[in-house]
């Protein structure tokens, strides 16, 4: 019989949607019947594991996918990784809630919809001001469906040759297509960047519709997500060509709260504190409030209290609306 160490383990990977500690701990189990003599029982163990790895070889709709590394000229397009990051942890208004889990129920039912002509939500447009949760956003898809999460590097791209750039766009559609993930256009708007390195306007509508057209081709199981804070660049003929436009805004008064309260759950902090902090931090994003909180938080550990002292979140608040407002009449 297996040990308890190794149910446990097992278990454990289970729930983390650990392919790879699964089939390892199946193995050690394997292993550990055979040395005591039960050489049938360790090979229909082995023969279940190969199973496993087969599966997951092949991604099945709805299992977790095992890391993958690009390689070639793929590495420099794209970076990988693999977030833990859940819905959970945003903070985030009620119609911006109800659209992204509506995306995670139609991904993980997908093969569901299929079998009635109907195909899941899968290229999303977010649009918003600066360090509101697009970024995160993406990273939270990938965690709460366990696939790996891929960031198109968009300065290696895009490059002064419109058939290169293209060729390279085919590469990252093609990545799509033979390993499921979340693939974000990070800073999407950089296309738009594109009349930097080119003497020709043209070029960037040309690559921006090479871009459509392969968005509009893709039938991959991947989820595909291009962030931007600007809207005016981006035309209907975009807009069109996704599923779904999400649309993100500065905190509102009630998430300002959930934040902070969110961000230093560890800590002590009052709510009457919370509620005299948020009338201050109105117009900071989300990014802003999280490091102000941070900031207070790492003076609080570093003099060894539980209690976060307003004064540091203060100091911290006030330090990102002055650099706001300089920025703002810098302009
Ligand atoms: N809605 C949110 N809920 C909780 N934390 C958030 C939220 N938005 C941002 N944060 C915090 O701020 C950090 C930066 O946010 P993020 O990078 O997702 O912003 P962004 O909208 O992509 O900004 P940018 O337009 O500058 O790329 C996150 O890693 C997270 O710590
Ligand atoms: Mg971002």
């Amino acid at each position: 019989m297996a040990t308890a160490q190794q149910l446990k383990a097992l278990l454990q990977s289970y729930s983390e949607a650990d392919g790879e500690m699964f089939v390892s701990v199946a193995l050690q189990i394997a292993a550990h019947e055979a040395r005591t003599g039960k050489g049938k029982f360790a090979s229909e163990i082995k023969r279940l594991v190969d199973e496993i790895k087969g599966k997951q070889r092949t991604s099945k709709v709805g299992g977790s996918v095992p890391i993958v590394r690009p390689s070639g000229e793929l590495a420099t397009l794209l970076s990988a990784t693999y977030p833990r990051t859940k819905l959970t942890e945003m903070i985030l208004a009620p119609e911006q809630r109800e659209a992204l889990e509506l995306v995670i129920r139609e991904y993980r039912q997908q093969s569901k919809l299929r079998e009635h002509g109907l195909s899941a939500r899968r290229k999303l447009l977010l649009v918003g001001p600066p360090g509101v949760g697009k970024t995160m956003t993406s990273w939270a898809l990938a965690g709460e469906l366990k696939l790996p999460h891929f960031t198109v590097q968009l300065h290696s791209l895009i490059t002064k040759y419109m058939g290169e750039t293209a060729a390279k766009l085919f590469a990252i559609f093609e990545a799509m297509r033979h390993t499921r993930g979340v693939y974000l256009f990070d800073e999407f708007d950089a296309i738009g960047s594109m009349r930097a390195g080119s003497n020709d306007v043209g070029e960037i509508r040309r690559v921006l519709n090479s871009f459509l057209q392969f968005l509009e081709q893709d039938d991959s199981e991947s989820l595909i997500v291009a962030a931007t804070n600007l809207e005016g660049m981006l035309d209907d003929a975009l807009f069109r060509r996704f599923d779904d436009v999400i649309r993100y805004r500065l905190p509102t008064q009630s998430e300002l709260h959930d934040l902070i309260a969110n961000r230093l759950s560890a800590f002590q902090l009052g709510s009457d504190t919370i509620e005299q902090l948020v009338s201050q931090a109105v117009n900071l994003s989300h990014a802003e409030i999280c490091r102000a909180c941070d900031e207070a938080a790492k003076m609080a550990v570093l003099e060894d209290r539980r209690m976060i002292a307003p004064a540091d979140l203060q100091r911290s608040i006030q330090l990102r609306q002055d650099r706001r407002r300089t920025a703002h009449e810098g302009l």
